[in-house]
């Protein structure tokens, strides 16, 4: 298991952190610092500690909470005043929130260590669809609608396509269900705001497979044993996904001579370099 992976899926930190706190050289296995991220660990024989303290491996943990309004789910906030850890006993502390759920917005946020199912419900790529109830100020004409469906810019990146269902319309505020793919920074909000739309109330009602149903903001309770099992369909999609991506990730190979190996791209590869057939990205040292 690669040494990232291995600190996201033991509660360290989310795979992204992980990655630069094994490149700051504060993880060491067996007594030896390494920086290297995909560093190969065997949890049953290496022992990793980070910033000096033992990190042991623990057994796959799936949480799913209504966290309520004014809870953080940042593990590591000294600003926060509470987070979902204060909601939860001591001993699922391991755990770490999959995506993002702002202070102010309630509802569904699985919690859990293992890495590939929060990779794999997080990871773009996959497009795992989230749904949450929106009450917004006003009435949402048609217009808006279709805008918000069709794609808003957001830091000069437009919004994928996503579906909103109204729910109760007046004068006053708007009921709605928005379903989309993306999980970037207070993306609803933000939404609503291009077309000049106030929202006074977020709840994320599904992710996935997962459903908040009726439950008070605060409960909490294990994933049964057929939620895992559609979340680890959903990995398993990715991981063929992955495979299949990482089949075109070549090695310079000079002289072959398939079109392919007489390209402009792969000329200007080094060596140790790898690229990416389809997209052209490069892998390795420059
Ligand atoms: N969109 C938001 O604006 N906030 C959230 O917490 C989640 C999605």
């Amino acid at each position: 298991m690669r040494l990232q992976v291995f600190l996201s899926r033991n509660g360290v930190s989310s795979r992204r952190e992980a990655l630069e706190i094994v490149k700051a050289g504060t993880v060491e296995v067996n007594g030896t610092v390494i920086d290297e991220p995909s560093f190969e660990v065997d949890p049953t024989k290496d022992r990793v500690m980070c910033k000096g303290i033992t990190i042991e491996p623990k057994p796959y943990k799936y949480i799913l909470m209504n966290k309520p309004k004014n809870v953080t789910t940042t593990k590591f906030d000294p600003h926060a005043t509470k987070t979902v850890y204060d909601i939860l006993p001591k001993h699922f502390n391991f755990v770490a929130p999959v995506g993002r759920l702002d202070r102010d917005t309630e509802g569904l946020l699985l919690l859990t260590n293992d890495g590939d199912v929060a990779h794999a419900l997080t990871h773009p790529s996959f497009k795992v669809e989230k749904t949450y109830y929106a009450c917004v100020e006003g009435r949402l004409d048609g217009e808006s609608k279709t805008k918000l469906e069709t794609g808003v810019y957001l830091d000069g990146i437009k919004t994928a396509p996503c579906h909103i269902q109204i729910l109760r319309k007046s004068k006053e505020m708007t009921e709605v269900r928005i379903t989309l793919h993306e999980g970037r920074n207070r993306q609803v909000r933000r939404m609503f705001a291009k077309v000049k739309t106030r929202v006074k109330f977020l709840q994320r009602i599904e992710q996935g497979p997962l459903k908040l149903g009726n439950s008070k903001p605060g409960w909490w309770r294990e994933l049964t044993t057929e939620e895992v099992a559609a979340l680890k369909e959903i990995v398993q999609k990715n991981r063929l996904k992955e495979e299949q991506v990482s089949d075109s990730i070549v090695t310079r190979k000079p002289g072959s001579g398939k079109s392919f190996w007489k390209s402009k791209a792969l000329k200007k590869l080094k060596p140790k370099q790898k690229i990416n057939i389809r997209s052209k990205k490069v892998y390795g040292r420059k």
